[in-house]
Parts: structure tokens; C-alpha cells; sequence
């Protein structure tokens, strides 16, 4: 377990810098900031364990390379709606990192009304005399979508996945909400870009 743990900890750190080097180059490129913050996490061995049971799997390196994608997690948080394609544009063209799976909650939210844009990437690690590929996680949702995610998580952990139905229905509500404030900062940041333009 040690060893696959230290595989995790060098995928985790060479997905970090390729991503911190992929901004700076789009801030450069665009001459702005689209990301207000990233985070990043390696899973826990208890919450490891608890997903595969879920799962039906038992607790072995096998199983978690081959069933779980999400041990190393990258979190990036932007501004707005157009930067989260922005965002997945510049990952997808990366030399350094393949992408594996895509799934766009954006276009099409969960039914708790969840809404991010995730990209399964497979991260180079450089072993002694191979390369080994790391499956990797990254969600790229906007502060309203992150606003919304953290409030779903606690409600999740506090009643364990049984949701009350008031609640269910009221998040869903406040998701389309989100949805549509998002929409409404989109258009004002495409009106203030057409100030800028005109030199004010
Ligand atoms: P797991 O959900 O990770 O077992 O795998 P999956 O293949 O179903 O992936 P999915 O894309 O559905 O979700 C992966 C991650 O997205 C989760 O670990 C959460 O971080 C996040 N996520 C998905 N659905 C929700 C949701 O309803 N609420 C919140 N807060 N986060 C969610
Ligand atoms: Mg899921």
C-alpha cells in the first residue's frame, strides 16, 4: 500500500505543476485570470475502502488502480461559465497529460441538480526505468457551481445519502438558480468586455 500511496503523491505533484504552468501560459496568452483558486487532495484510505466495498470490491492495489479514478483529485475553480471550456480546452491540448473520460454535468446536471465539468486524465509518472500512467480526477466548475457543491456535500454527509425530499427538491431549485446567475455574470462580463474594448 506504501507504494502505491507514493505513486499517488508523485502523480498528484506532477499534475499540480503541469496545471500551474498550463494557467500561467493562458494568463500570458489571454492577458487575464480565469481561475479564482485549485485545490488538490490525495483520497483517503478509509474513503478508498469505503468505495470499493460500495463497489463490491475488496481492499487490494489492484482493485484501486483498476476501479478507482478519483485517489488524486484536482479541483480548479473559475470565474466564469466560459472559462470552465476555456479551462478544459487548454487541459485537453496538454502534451503531458491524456485525457481518458469526459463528462460535462454542465450541459447535463445530476439529478441532485450537480453541476461541474469532469475530465479523467491519465498523469505520466517517471519510475526508475519505466513510465507508469496515473488515473487522475479533475473538476472544473465555477464559484456559483462550487457555492452550491459545498453546501450538497455537507447536506450529504450529515444525513448519509438519505436526503429528506424537502431538501432534495430545494437544491434542486437553488441548482437552477446557479444556472441562471451564471448565465446572467457571463453575459454582464461579455458586456464589460465590450467596454474595455471601446477604451473605457
Ligand atoms: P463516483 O461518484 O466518484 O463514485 O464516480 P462516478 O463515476 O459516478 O463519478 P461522478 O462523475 O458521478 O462523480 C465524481 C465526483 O463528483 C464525486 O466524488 C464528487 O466529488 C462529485 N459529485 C458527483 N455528484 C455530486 C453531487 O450530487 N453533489 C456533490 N456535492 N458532488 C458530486
Ligand atoms: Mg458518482
Amino acid at each position: 500500500m506504501d507504494e502505491i500511496y507514493a505513486k499517488y503523491e508523485y502523480a498528484k505533484k506532477m499534475l499540480e505543476t503541469e496545471l500551474q504552468i498550463l494557467i500561467k501560459e493562458f494568463e500570458r496568452k489571454h492577458g487575464y485570470t480565469p481561475v479564482e483558486h485549485t485545490k488538490s487532495r490525495i483520497k483517503t484510505e478509509k474513503s478508498i475502502q469505503c468505495k470499493l466495498t460500495k463497489k463490491g470490491y475488496g481492499f487490494t492495489p489492484e482493485n484501486i488502480e483498476k476501479h478507482i479514478s478519483d485517489v488524486v483529485g484536482v479541483r480548479i475553480v473559475v470565474s466564469f461559465l466560459s472559462d470552465v471550456y476555456d479551462i478544459v480546452s487548454m487541459i485537453t491540448h496538454s502534451t503531458n497529460l491524456l485525457i481518458k473520460k469526459r463528462k460535462d454535468y454542465i450541459k447535463e446536471p445530476k439529478d441532485s441538480g450537480y453541476s461541474s465539468y469532469h475530465l479523467i486524465v491519465l498523469v505520466p509518472i517517471y519510475l526508475e526505468s519505466y513510465v507508469e500512467y496515473i488515473t487522475a480526477e479533475i473538476q472544473i466548475r465555477t464559484v456559483a457551481m462550487d457555492f452550491w457543491a459545498t453546501l450538497d456535500h455537507k447536506i450529504r454527509y450529515k444525513f448519509q445519502d438519505v436526503i429528506p425530499a424537502d431538501i432534495q427538491n430545494a437544491m434542486r431549485e437553488y441548482a437552477e438558480d446557479i444556472q441562471e446567475l451564471d448565465r446572467k455574470m457571463y453575459e454582464m462580463n461579455k458586456i464589460m468586455s465590450k467596454y474595455e474594448k471601446e477604451g473605457y
